[in-house]
């Protein structure tokens, strides 16, 4: 698009919106491109709380629809009523360890789920009018733990790097992305896959690594590290991984795909001592200080893998996205999320939450 050329408005359904990443993506979509028709399909599990949208929900151009991706009827008629024509989809179960706990829900919501969408929006796309300038798009956002896990020196995941799944979560993003790229080589369904590495900053879900050891130092509780906390994972702040989306709906080439990744590759000790640090620096009251005293080595996750890397060459040369937050910049932001936003995240703190974290947590210190 050249800059004296008037952008044509899109029309989209973010599913899995009222989420981490899909709220963060709806804020900045809402924000960068007003007049667009964002309609957010989520089920609401205990992972998706529409407290995350609380400051959009007036937007006119913004309607939140509670349900199912599995759901083909609500599907079909979202987007004939919406007349649709970009669907960009965050909707999953996302958490490695409860897919240990339970792989069910993940094959039903990241496989079934996903499939439902993929057919509803083939049957849909054709009958959308694209003379006007329209581009119609599938953006299925996946993750990197479908490369499998690294040794100190491989080179980072590249986008031909072969898929080695290990967990069921990543198996089942795997068998997502492999049909979301079936549908672009069998139908000729304008898809665009993305594969990010660990996202973090405002709207996480406690059970996460960030979320939850900030939580905890606040609570003065046990700060568990996983075996001997020497894995790595590349973070991404979530603004940056929002603004590469963009990019890629914008610019990116149908049945390609694109790796996101924020070249800061950290070792998990690292990364809770680097957090310790900043929480005893900003925090003006904390139950127990330094909060490094907390840290525990528990048992390890099954099957964890080691290492994950990207290599985000491609977006780069080829979109001219990178990332904009440094590791530094984006942990501080992110503290300080945690130590102003008390009131989000306390009522996480559920029955069905406690449950969750006693049935991985409860086997204790190494
Ligand atoms: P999340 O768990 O915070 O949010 C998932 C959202 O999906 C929730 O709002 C939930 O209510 C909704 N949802 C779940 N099942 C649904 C269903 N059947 N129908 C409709 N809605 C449903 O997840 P997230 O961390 O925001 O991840 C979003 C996407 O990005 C996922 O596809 C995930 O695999 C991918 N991803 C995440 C990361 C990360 O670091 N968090 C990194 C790379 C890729
Ligand atoms: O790489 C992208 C993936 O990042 C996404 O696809 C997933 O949806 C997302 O949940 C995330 O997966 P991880 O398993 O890497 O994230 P998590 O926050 O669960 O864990 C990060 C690292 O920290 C991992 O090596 C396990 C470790 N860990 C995690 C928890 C919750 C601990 O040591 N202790 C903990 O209590």
């Amino acid at each position: 698009m050249t800059e004296n050329q008037e952008r044509v408005g899109r029309r989209l359904i973010v599913t899995g919106g009222a989420g981490f990443i899909g709220s963060n993506f709806v804020r900045h979509w809402c924000q960068t491109y007003p007049g667009d028709r964002v309609v957010v399909l989520d089920a609401l599990t205990y992972a998706g709380n529409r407290q995350n949208l609380a400051d959009l929900e007036e937007k006119a151009n913004l309607r939140f629809v509670k349900g199912d991706i599995c759901d083909r009827s609500l599907v079909d008629g979202l987007l004939k009523e919406e007349t649709i024509d970009t669907i960009a989809h965050f909707a999953a179960e996302s958490h490695v360890d409860r897919s240990i706990l339970g792989p069910g829900a993940f094959i039903q919501t990241n496989v079934v789920g996903t499939f439902t969408l993929l057919e509803a929006f083939r049957h849909h796309w054709p009958t959308l009018s694209t003379g006007d300038g329209q581009r119609p798009l599938f953006l299925h956002v996946s993750t990197d733990e479908v490369y499998g896990s690294l040794g100190p020196e491989d080179p980072a995941f590249s986008e031909t790097t072969p898929y080695a799944p290990n967990s069921p979560y990543s198996a089942s993003k795997a068998g997502s992305d492999h049909l979301a790229r079936a549908y672009y080589h069998t139908y000729g369904m304008p898809t665009v896959i993305t594969n990010c590495s660990n996202n973090y900053g405002p709207y996480h879900f406690p059970e996460k690594l960030i979320p939850l050891m900030c939580i905890n130092m606040l609570l003065g509780k046990q700060l568990p590290v996983y075996g001997d906390g020497q894995n790595v994972r590349d973070w991404l702040y979530v603004i940056d991984h929002c603004r590469a989306l963009d990019v890629v709906i914008n610019k990116g080439k149908p049945g390609e795909t694109y790796n996101i990744g924020g070249n800061n590759e950290v070792k998990n000790i690292d990364l809770v001592k680097t957090l310790c640090g900043l929480m005893d620096e900003m925090a003006t009251e904390l139950p127990a200080k330094p909060c490094e005293k907390l840290i525990a080595f528990v048992k390890d996750r099954p099957g964890h893998d080691r290492r994950y890397a990207i290599d985000a060459t491609k977006i780069k040369t080829e979109l001219g996205w990178e990332p904009s937050v440094t590791v530094e910049e984006g942990l501080r932001q992110t503290v300080e999320w945690y130590l102003t936003h008390r009131d989000w995240w306390e009522p996480l703190l559920s029955e069905e939450y406690q449950s969750y974290y006693r049935q991985v947590y409860s086997s204790g210190e190494e």
